[in-house]
């Protein structure tokens, strides 16, 4: 069923990198009620706190994009609050819209919900069939916690009480309102800065770990907004085609991926850096390939619209524009 206008719809996260681009991509389709809440003004950990912004908000629809999140050392470093803060903010804010009437709900994960192992393109049936990547483990437990919530309920009160709520997983983003931390970004991001650096300091060359010949998926964070309220909105008897019950969660994907290389030469296009770009193999590679497979979502006749040069490009607009300011150190 499509969403009125004046539906009242809380996206949780919208200051976050895909919680900013569901704002724009909602304002842009014309939804004129979207409801907000900074970290400082609710805490999504503190359960008290979420019921009480249910209860007094009562929107019609959620999209859960709040979580914690961060690369490889932060979740090493810290798994105890990657563990309990996704779970607390998951169970409460889907325990606190079943409660309150909430029909709609739209779950984020993550691609890391897959076995280490899992044969590439990764398909959607691939989750809970094998050992994932133990440096993130808990974050992705509490992920597939996030998906298991979501078709529990659906299972227990889909009937009785109309609601439906989805999940869907991206792949790689990237975009306005990236993290350019200097140890804590991820691949794009650290490149652009990188890259960037290296032109405005004249460096002759900019150094890459690894090979450069591993195989990753990008995409464009404004797509990742328009599939996720594509799949909010999608007929319920199509939806219910697609999925199962206790597989319910959608991949979503650029469709095909690059070479860390060619990302890397695609970066410094971008930014039109003149320098030459070098790799050091001693560095580890990770994971030879890491790709989605998103014939579900393509099969609905959805597709992204920004190529990677194009995103790339718009990215470091926005980088060039805010790489001053606090939110980017
Ligand atoms: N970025 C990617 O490449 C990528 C890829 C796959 C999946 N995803 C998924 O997409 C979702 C959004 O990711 P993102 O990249 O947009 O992350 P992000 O930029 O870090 O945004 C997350 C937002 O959640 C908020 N938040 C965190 N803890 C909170 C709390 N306890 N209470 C209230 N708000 C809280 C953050 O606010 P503060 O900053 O103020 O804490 C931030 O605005 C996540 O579920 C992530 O797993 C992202």
């Amino acid at each position: 069923m499509t969403s009125n206008l004046q539906s009242k719809i809380y996206v949780a996260g919208h200051r976050g990198m895909v919680g900013s681009a569901i704002v724009r991509n909602l304002e842009a389709k014309g939804f004129t009620n979207i409801v907000t809440r900074t970290h400082v003004e609710l805490d999504l950990t503190n359960q008290a706190a979420v019921e009480a912004f249910f209860e007094t908000e009562k929107p019609e629809q959620v999209y859960l994009a709040a979580a914690k999140v961060g690369g490889i050392h932060a979740n090493n470093t810290f798994p105890a609050e990657f563990i309990y803060q996704n779970l607390m903010m998951e169970a409460n804010i889907i325990h606190q819209a079943f409660v309150h009437g909430v029909k709609k709900l739209l779950f984020l994960g993550s691609s890391c919900i897959y076995p280490k192992l899992a044969p590439q393109p990764m398909r959607e049936d691939a989750l809970l069939t094998g050992k994932l990547e133990s440096t993130n483990e808990p974050y992705a437990i509490a992920k597939i916690a996030g998906i298991k919530l979501c078709e529990s309920y659906n299972r227990q009160y889909g009937q009785s009480h109309g609601i439906d709520y989805r999940s869907v997983m991206p792949t790689n983003l990237y975009g306005p309102g990236d993290n350019y931390h200097p140890e804590n970004s991820h691949v794009i991001p650290a490149l652009i800065r990188r890259f960037h650096e290296a032109k405005v300091n004249q460096l002759p060359e900019v150094v890459i770990w690894g090979t450069g010949t591993p195989r990753r998926e990008f995409l464009y964070v404004d797509d990742m907004a328009a599939a996720s309220v594509f799949v909010m909105e999608l007929d319920k008897v199509i939806y219910d085609q697609q999925t199962d019950p206790m597989q319910s969660h959608i991949n979503v994907g650029f469709g095909s991926d690059v070479t860390i290389a060619e990302l890397a030469k695609a970066v410094g296009n971008a930014i039109d850096y003149q320098g030459s770009i070098n790799f050091d193999p001693s560095k580890p590679d990770g994971a030879p390939r890491k790709w989605m497979n998103s014939s579900l979502l393509a099969n609905l006749n959805w597709t992204p619209l920004v190529p990677l040069r194009a995103g790339l490009a718009l990215t470091y607009q926005e980088y060039l524009v805010n790489k001053d300011k606090k939110y980017f150190e």
